[in-house]
């Protein structure tokens, strides 16, 4: 008698958080209605999880386009196409040693290669895995494709820098204003100070 006594109370409030629990679930859960291939109607319930699009890398919701100044690019070298239209695109892995002869992957070399990040055909352009192209100044996307944390860090600010009012456009620095894509080990650099925008005088 004395445990069932104390059992009880226990027992009730199980049961409340069951019911409760599972009323939250069902809030989230819903009943989707379709017709199979022969007119019949099916009805099943899906979870909040089940209903969620499914993962599409060719049709995901486009990425923020952030302000960023010029990509720290050598003397010279931009646009690549000044020479590279001229030339027989060769995706042979190789050692170079006619140009370029100053980069030296080492950057998860093992398992790529240069033509992964740059684009095979119009050299102006950065390529995604996807196979979507996209320009320097958006690199950022092509390194957050790998370093997604880094990435959604940056985004808001917490890596990396980013200036600007607290009400205005926000500039950010390029990943690779601090790090060098080929050979990122190589301790990252001083962040430059900020350009000067024109007309955005101090007050
Ligand atoms: C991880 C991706 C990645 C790989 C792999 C890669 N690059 Fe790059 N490369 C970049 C990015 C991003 C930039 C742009 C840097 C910038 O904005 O200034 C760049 C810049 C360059 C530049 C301009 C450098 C300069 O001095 O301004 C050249 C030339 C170049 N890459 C050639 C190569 C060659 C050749 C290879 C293979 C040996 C290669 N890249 C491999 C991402 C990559
Ligand atoms: C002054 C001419 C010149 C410019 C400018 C130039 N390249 Fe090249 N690039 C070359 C030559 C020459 C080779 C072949 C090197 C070899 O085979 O040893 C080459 C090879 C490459 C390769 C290896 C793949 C291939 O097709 O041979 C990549 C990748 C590359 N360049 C990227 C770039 C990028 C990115 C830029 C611009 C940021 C750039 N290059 C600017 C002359 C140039
Ligand atoms: C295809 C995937 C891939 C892409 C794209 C990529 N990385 Fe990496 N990155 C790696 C891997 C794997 C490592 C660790 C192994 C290594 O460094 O060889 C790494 C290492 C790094 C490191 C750390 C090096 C250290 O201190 O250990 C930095 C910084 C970095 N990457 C920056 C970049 C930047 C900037 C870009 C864009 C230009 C970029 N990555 C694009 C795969 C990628
Ligand atoms: C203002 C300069 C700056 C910018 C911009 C920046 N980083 Fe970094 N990053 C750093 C510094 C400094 C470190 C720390 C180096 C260390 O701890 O050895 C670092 C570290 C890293 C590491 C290695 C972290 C680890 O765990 O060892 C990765 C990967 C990386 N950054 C990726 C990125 C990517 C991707 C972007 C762009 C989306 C980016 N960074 C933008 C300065 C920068």
């Amino acid at each position: 008698m004395k445990i069932l006594r104390l059992a009880c109370p226990k027992l009730v409030l199980l049961i409340v958080a069951l019911v409760v629990g599972s009323f939250a679930g069902l809030a989230r859960a819903e009943r989707i209605k379709e017709f199979d291939r022969s007119g019949k109607l099916i009805v099943t319930e899906q979870s909040a999880a089940e209903q969620q699009p499914a993962y599409d890398i060719k049709n995901r919701p486009k990425e923020k386009v952030f302000e960023v100044p010029r990509p720290p690019f050598s003397e010279g070298i931009f646009p690549c196409s000044q020479c590279h239209k001229y030339m027989k695109p060769n995706p042979q892995r190789r050692t170079l040693t006619e140009y370029h002869t100053d980069i030296v992957l080492h950057h998860a070399e093992g398992q790529r290669w240069c033509t992964d990040c740059h684009n095979l055909i119009d050299r102006d352009k950065l390529r995604l895995v996807s196979g979507d192209t996209i320009d320097f100044t958006e690199s950022y996307r092509l390194c957050g494709q790998c370093h997604g944390d880094k990435f959604r860090d940056w985004k808001v600010g917490v890596h990396g820098k980013r200036t600007g009012n607290w009400n205005g456009d926000k500039q950010y620095l390029l990943c690779v204003h601090c790090h060098n894509p080929h050979d990122p080990k190589f301790k990252a650099l001083k962040p430059l100070p900020p350009p000067v925008r024109p007309g955005s005088a101090s007050h």
